[in-house]
């Protein structure tokens, strides 16, 4: 019996031994029921007593030393594996955190929240219509006569007739009066449509439309509200001017100019060298539009108005390019 051969063969097997798999395996081969010790145990069933004893405790010792071996192994693989699955999981609480992009608020939906809280502190609640509209509402009630050009084709979207894309706020004013009895004060903001594609106009944008009416509203009424917004929105040195002018349903009527906000009046390409920017169109409410609602202009007087948000937005914002709104380029909204 040669012990050395046993010996040598435990010894190369080992030198081999990498993964949980081999540790199995080796133990099965050399420790197991078929394994090799066993071989050589059943070997020595055949020597004689002396040498029994002898190959029997050389045997055990070699068993016994291997054992141990094999589970020092057993623990260096089961330490590796550990410091494995700890890299794999490793956090580094250092590193700095990732920032949330948060979105933010459009630049119209920002102008209109401007706009809103200046005439709120004035006093005017917030009313809304319906974007589909019929055109009594935003035509007939308003004083717009049927051979108006307002009417053509080419501003309106009509749904079929009788029903239009409101072409602009004013429809909300009639919508109020019917519903309620003066003082009315309110003002309207929303979408509105017309026929329209260039660099200072889209298919749809917003307007806010403003009505007061009362017993002794006058144009006075009417210069102050706006004067208050004017340079709430744009500042308390900015110039104002009204401008006669006409709307079917306003009487007298006025467009209101504010001092160029780019070259404050010196002339440049956004004033075209007028020095002035028109900015909202506004008026007396017509003694017709006050008696289609069935108000009595003889006991109530009013005056209304309505300002383009994209307009307001670009001049506050110095864009040039309407359009530029509804690109949904996030370069260019992450900027506001
Ligand atoms: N509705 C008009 C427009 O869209 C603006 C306006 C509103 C003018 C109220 C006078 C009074 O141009």
């Amino acid at each position: 019996m040669n012990i050395d051969d046993l010996r040598n063969r435990i010894e190369n097997e080992i030198s081999v031994l990498k993964t949980f798999e081999d540790l199995k395996r080796i133990k099965a081969t050399i420790l197991g029921r078929k394994g090799v010790f066993s071989e050589y145990l059943d070997a020595l069933k055949l020597l004689d007593k002396d040498q029994k004893r002898v190959f029997g405790k050389e045997i055990n010792i070699l068993k016994v030393s291997t054992e141990a071996r094999l589970n020092e192994i057993e623990a260096t693989l089961i330490e590796a594996e550990r410091a494995r699955q700890e890299d794999l999981t490793w956090v580094d609480i250092t590193m700095p955190g990732k920032v949330p992009a948060p979105g933010k608020r459009h630049p119209i939906t920002q102008t209109f929240e401007e706009i809103i809280r200046v005439f709120s502190s004035l006093g005017f609640a917030v009313a809304e219509g319906p974007d589909i509209e019929l055109d009594y509402y935003n035509f007939e009630a308003l004083n717009i006569p049927k051979h108006h050009p307002a009417r053509d084709m080419q501003d309106t979207f009509y749904i079929k007739p009788g029903i239009v894309l409101r072409t602009h706020t004013s429809p909300v004013q009639i919508r109020v009066m019917e519903a309620q009895l003066p003082p009315v004060k309110i003002i309207s903001p929303g979408s509105v449509y017309r026929c329209d594609h260039d660099v200072s106009h889209t298919p749809m944008f917003h307007q806010v439309e403003g009505l007061m009416v009362d017993k002794h509203v006058r144009f006075s009424d009417l210069k102050g509200i706006l004067s208050v917004f004017i340079q709430e929105i744009f500042g308390a040195n900015t110039r104002l001017r009204f401008r006669p002018s006409y709307f079917p349903f306003t009487e007298p009527s006025a467009e209101v100019d504010i001092g160029c906000v780019i070259c404050e009046g010196a002339g440049c390409r956004v004033c075209k060298d007028t020095g002035w920017l028109e900015i909202l169109g506004s008026g007396m409410v017509h003694p017709q539009v006050l008696r289609n609602v069935g108000y009595d202009p003889e006991e109530v007087s009013g005056f209304a108005f309505g300002m383009g948000v994209e307009r307001i937005a670009m001049l506050r914002f110095g864009i040039d390019d309407i359009r530029q709104f509804y690109y949904n380029d996030i370069r260019f909204l992450s900027q506001f």
